[in-house]
């Protein structure tokens, strides 16, 4: 099967020599030692997984990057409930495909992997949560879930062990929010799905009111090869308190867009720029934004911060889902945070004062601006606004509809001045583009 092109460094990579040797089938997966991991965490004590991850310094790569290993030691072991695995494959922020490379490439690590987590923290039941539009994937999933049982590799008895795991998919609707780990729950329970307030968290209340691991797909891949190879070698490749290597997917006015697998700490111009191949048409940078549309852009003098979640948190953005977008010299940046800001009042729950009402409001008055409609208390009101949702919310969506806003109005005020001044736009005209649905 094809698979699109995955790039890495010289070393090779952790799973992109699995993704393309296709370990998406158990025999090719099994000429890797594949599940060699697995048997080697069924014969250890739970604690010294959970340890044996904490100690790698792997972050979680859904966005917020919580220590996986932290994670999963907070399930309490005394709880008379069943315990659940839930992987987050609902991948639906802007600029990331990254989690759909490790399905369609590595079905088969993922499934490693999740016999792993369940086994640290005594879960008998694992959920995939798979976004419906990913149809390949979903298919790629199951016939691998399929090869597994009809191998023993999963069921009654994993590997030949007293211990039992049923691995189910569940398919995705196709809304943003249900990414959110608490609306992905209620979305799996076939309600609604709408965010929960936490305390409590998933790991005391979540599935069915149980103990609950919510991990998204890479994470849980990258188990297996710490299992393997220890956590000293993983803790090693990245930086301090950010292990490993990660997928980065790198797009926008780039020369070579794609998903790049590379250890975590690269420079975000050695990604931008020795691996992406530079700015197309030998173009200059204006913005970049390092961690999926949420996150705030950087400015070209701040790309030399090393791609991991502290560095990036330390200047005012984050790393999240790791999903980079350049933009040239040519963008209009009133029009880029246009298209985030009304994708985000789109995909607002509505749950919220603050979030429903404000992100209309902001897309409002952008999409005013961008015909030409702008006026100068506009450059205040926008950073008021998004200040107003901020921290204010059940869930972290309006954070993310927030911070773009903060981040562009801070390091980019005199374009939305101008815009705001002259009614005209820099690159010469005002998009084409027209809202639609909402607002
Ligand atoms: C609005 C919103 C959308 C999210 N979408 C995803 C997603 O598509 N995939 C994902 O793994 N995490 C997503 N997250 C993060 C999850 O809530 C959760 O933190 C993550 O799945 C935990 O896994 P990790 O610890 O392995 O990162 C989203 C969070 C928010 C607030
Ligand atoms: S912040 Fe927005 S998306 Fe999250 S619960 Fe509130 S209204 Fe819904």
């Amino acid at each position: 099967m094809p698979f699109p092109k995955l790039f890495t460094d010289n070393n090779g990579g952790i799973l992109t020599p699995y993704i393309n040797q296709e370990c998406n089938e158990l025999k090719n997966y099994l000429k890797l030692e594949g599940y060699e991991a697995a048997k080697k965490a069924l014969a250890m004590p739970a604690e010294q997984v959970i340890d044996e991850v904490t100690r790698s310094n792997l972050r979680g790569l859904g966005g917020a990057g919580f220590p996986a290993g932290r994670k999963w030691s907070f399930i309490p072991k005394d709880s008379p409930k069943p315990k659940y695995l839930v992987i987050n494959a609902d991948e639906s922020e802007p600029g990331t495909c990254k989690d759909k490379y490790v399905i369609l490439g590595a079905a088969h690590v993922l499934l490693e992997g999740i016999i792993i987590a369940a086994r640290a923290i005594n879960a008998h039941t694992c959920y995939i949560y798979i976004r419906g539009e990913y149809v390949e994937p979903a298919q790629i999933m199951q016939s691998a879930i399929d090869e597994a049982y009809e191998a023993k590799i999963l069921g009654k008895n994993v590997l030949g062990t007293d211990y039992a795991l049923d691995v189910y998919i569940h398919r995705g609707a196709g809304a943003y929010i249900c990414g959110e780990e608490t609306a992905l729950l209620e979305s799996l329970e076939g309600k609604r799905g709408w965010p929960r307030m936490k305390p409590p968290f998933p790991a005391i209340e979540g599935l069915f009111r149980s103990p609950t691991i919510v991990n998204n797909v890479e994470t849980i891949a990258y188990v297996p090869m710490i299992m393997n190879k220890g956590w000293e070698w993983f803790a090693k490749l990245g930086t301090e308190r950010n292990g490993g290597y990660r997928f980065y997917s790198i797009s926008g006015h780039v020369n070579r867009p794609g998903v790049y697998e590379l250890p975590v700490g690269t420079t975000l111009r050695t990604m931008l720029y020795d691996y992406a191949g530079g700015i197309r048409g030998g173009k200059k940078l204006k913005a970049v934004i390092p961690g999926g549309s949420s996150s705030p852009p950087l400015r070209p003098e701040e790309i030399d911060v090393k791609m991991d979640f502290d560095s990036l948190a330390a200047i005012g953005s984050m790393l999240g889902s790791a999903g980079i977008i350049a933009m040239d010299e040519d963008t209009c940046l009133l029009d880029m945070l246009m298209v985030t800001t009304r994708f985000y009042h789109h995909e607002s729950c509505g749950q919220c004062t603050p979030c429903r009402e404000g992100t209309g409001w902001m897309d409002k008055i952008l999409n005013r601006m961008l015909r030409g409609g702008g006026r100068l208390e506009d450059v205040n009101n926008m950073p008021d606004i998004a200040n107003g949702i901020m921290g204010n919310t059940i869930c972290p969506l309006g954070d993310a509809a927030a911070m773009p806003v903060l981040g562009y109005f801070k390091k980019f005020r005199e374009e939305f001045e101008s815009h705001a001044k002259t009614g005209k736009c820099h690159t010469g005209e005002f998009t084409s583009w027209k809202p639609a649905g909402k607002g």
